[in-house]
């Protein structure tokens, strides 16, 4: 496990001072390039999923759309896209946020996710952890309970694991950029 856990995070390119000074950025798309060390990413989730009686895994627009609907469709749940704003046709709901520099907005479909749906949240990365605390307030204003949010990368100086923390909400990543 922990090898494997080394063989995707081997995969991953980090840079410096992108896409603005000051930043760190995580570059996913060798993993992607790396048929076994991108199924051992899914497969860690499935694992811990499966049995969790999840019925809809919500991914966050864009990277999130990379992993979400392979763990989606392995666990038998639904996929349900969250994404940057004017992108959804029909009635939406959208949750503003901030970044570590600027703000940004997502927005989920009206009836894609009731009260009763146990919802994974899914997305390449946590910084902060304002994204996924907007997915997650989507998906309780929907009525959804919120079982766990995955992400396959964290950047714990930014501690959004104790943001979610704050609001009592367990997170689960596969590897640390520091
Ligand atoms: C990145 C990353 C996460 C988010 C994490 O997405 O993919 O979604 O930032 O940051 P946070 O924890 O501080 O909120 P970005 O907004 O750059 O967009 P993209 O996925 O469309 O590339
Ligand atoms: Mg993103």
């Amino acid at each position: 496990s922990a090898s494997r856990i080394n063989g995707i995070k081997s995969t991953l390119r980090i840079i410096s001072d992108f896409p603005k000074p000051g930043m760190l950025f995580s570059d996913i798309t060798p993993l992607l390039l790396d048929p076994k060390a991108f199924k051992d990413t899914i497969d860690f989730f499935v694992e811990r999923y499966k049995n969790e009686n999840i019925s809809v895994v919500a991914g966050i627009e864009s990277r999130g759309f990379i992993f979400g609907p392979s763990i989606a469709l392995a666990i038998g749940a639904k996929f349900v896209p969250l994404r940057k704003p004017n992108k959804l046709l029909g009635e939406v709901i959208s949750e503003n946020y901030d970044l570590e520099y600027g703000s940004d907005c997502l927005e989920m479909h009206v009836g894609a996710v009731t009260s009763g749906d146990r919802a994974l949240v899914v997305d390449d990365l946590i910084a902060t952890g304002g994204t996924v605390c907007a997915a997650m307030n989507l998906l309780e204003r929907a009525g959804a309970e919120v079982v766990e949010c995955a992400c396959v990368i964290e950047v714990p100086v930014l501690k959004g694991r104790e943001r979610l923390e704050s609001r009592g909400k367990p997170l689960y990543t596969l590897v640390d950029i520091v």
